[in-house]
């Protein structure tokens, strides 16, 4: 039987993976696609790095055009990261005729539409389930399986690194800069880690989810995010005295008001399961109107299941589902309908944590709670551990509060701030329960 000539390009981590896929579940994979799927390609500017897959001689080159001008190459695994030459490569690819699959998220956060558009034009595909949420198939959930359903929210944990960090902290302990040196070395993080830690990458992932599920035009660089590099283990301590653990939480919410986006570390209640997605797991918990919640939970990050994401797709692609997919979706496409208003993030209502420095003397716990008053903030509990005498006076106090807006929170926290009694920066953290 005829096979179907696929190629690979960027033969880092992923593309590795997805080598050992093709070549060692060939069998398998032939009995999805009714025909077997050849790798007669690897592309990289690297040929001398040892990878952990042997691929027959002549296999890797670097030169693009091996790929570009062989017609019989009709899919093309593309998987470098960083935007250009990533950008630039797929351009290439599609007005070569191939269709594409990537994992590159940065990528489609960037340049999405554009090169939607192109693909387009030029009657090709693109697929990128592996982009979010690794080996979790939350694309085709969200845009093939849940698509009767008017999303109404997205509760999710869409960074491995940050996740695998806080679970490192909390668990044992571990020092900061050691675990996302240990991150990196398990090949979870970004090639620059900051992405991670920032919130930047899980806001990237949000804005794709939210564009399938909600049809948001929206640039990640809009999300409101906070990232992991601001938690403190103290905080992990007193949440946990709270009955909660700190995760980073990527969140879209459909309300009367628009939708609301947002990534920032958050106090989630023990015994939910966001709560107890450990190390470099994901989830996501979709609420749709007829379905209901649904809880995906998966490997985000990491080489193997991003390959098996990567690997479905490119099946997907052969067999010729993935163009209707793809058409049908019409994403980022100035025809779909109007999209959906955002909601200002200062109306965004929630729980908080706070905590805050102060000196050890009467009538501090009065006036902050008054100027939380003031803004119609009150308090659902406040922890206050008595201090050691090494502390200079300054004790730290801890609140939880009611429901209140990010806007009046954030006017509370200002003149907070610079009260005589409060010393530096306050730590605000969302709840949810
Ligand atoms: N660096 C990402 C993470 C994996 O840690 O989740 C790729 O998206």
């Amino acid at each position: 039987m005829r096979s179907a000539k696929v190629a690979i390009v960027g033969f880092g981590t992923i593309g590795t993976g997805v080598a050992r896929l093709l070549l060692e579940n060939g069998t398998r994979i032939a009995r999805h696609t009714g025909r077997p799927l050849e790798l007669v390609r690897i592309v990289d500017t690297d040929l001398t790095r040892p990878r952990d897959v042997v691929v027959a001689e002549g296999l890797l080159t670097d030169d693009l055009s091996k790929v570009l001008d062989d017609p019989e190459i009709t899919a093309v695994v593309q998987v470098i990261g960083g935007l250009e030459p990533a950008r630039t490569i797929m351009l290439k690819l599609l007005e070569s005729g191939k269709d594409v699959v990537t994992a590159n998220k940065a990528l489609l956060a960037e340049h999405g539409p554009e090169l939607f558009d192109r693909a387009r034009q030029l009657g090709r595909s693109i697929a990128f389930e592996a982009a979010v949420a690794g080996g979790i198939p939350i694309i085709a959930a969200i845009s093939e399986c849940l698509t009767a359903n008017q999303i109404e929210s997205i509760y999710a944990i869409l960074n491995g690194t940050s996740n695998f960090i806080l679970t490192e902290m909390e668990e044992q302990g571990s020092d900061y800069a050691a675990t996302v040196a240990e991150a990196q070395r398990r090949g979870y993080a970004e090639a620059d880690p900051t992405m991670d830690v920032d919130g930047s990458d899980a806001a990237q992932k949000l804005a794709i989810l939210a564009h399938l599920a909600f049809g948001a035009q929206v640039n990640w660089r809009e999300i409101p995010r906070v990232g992991i590099d601001t938690v403190d283990p103290t905080d992990m301590r007193y949440a946990r005295e709270f009955g909660y653990g700190v995760k980073l939480l990527a969140v879209a919410n459909l309300v009367p008001e628009g939708l609301e986006l947002h990534v920032s570390p958050t106090l989630v209640c023990h015994g939910t399961p966001l709560a107890d997605v450990r190390g470099a797991y994901n989830a996501i918990r979709v609420k749709g109107d007829a379905v209901g919640r649904v809880f995906f939970q998966g490997l985000g990050a990491g080489q193997m299941p991003t390959a098996s994401a990567v690997v479905a797709d490119l099946i997907d692609t052969v067999v010729g589902r993935m163009a209707i997919t793809f058409r049908t979706l019409d994403l980022w496409s100035d025809q779909r309908e109007a999209p959906v208003a955002l909601r200002d993030p200062a109306k965004v209502p929630g729980r908080f944590y706070l905590r805050f420095r102060v000196d050890d003397r009467p009538g501090v716990l009065a006036e902050i709670a008054g100027l939380l008053g003031q803004q119609q903030i009150s308090i659902a509990s406040v922890i206050q551990h008595e201090t050691e005498p090494e502390n200079g006076g300054i004790v730290p106090l801890v609140i939880m509060t009611h429901w209140a807006s990010e806007g009046a929170m954030t006017k509370a926290l200002a003149v907070i701030d610079r009260l005589p009694c409060v010393h530096s920066g306050s730590i605000r953290m969302r709840v949810r329960d």
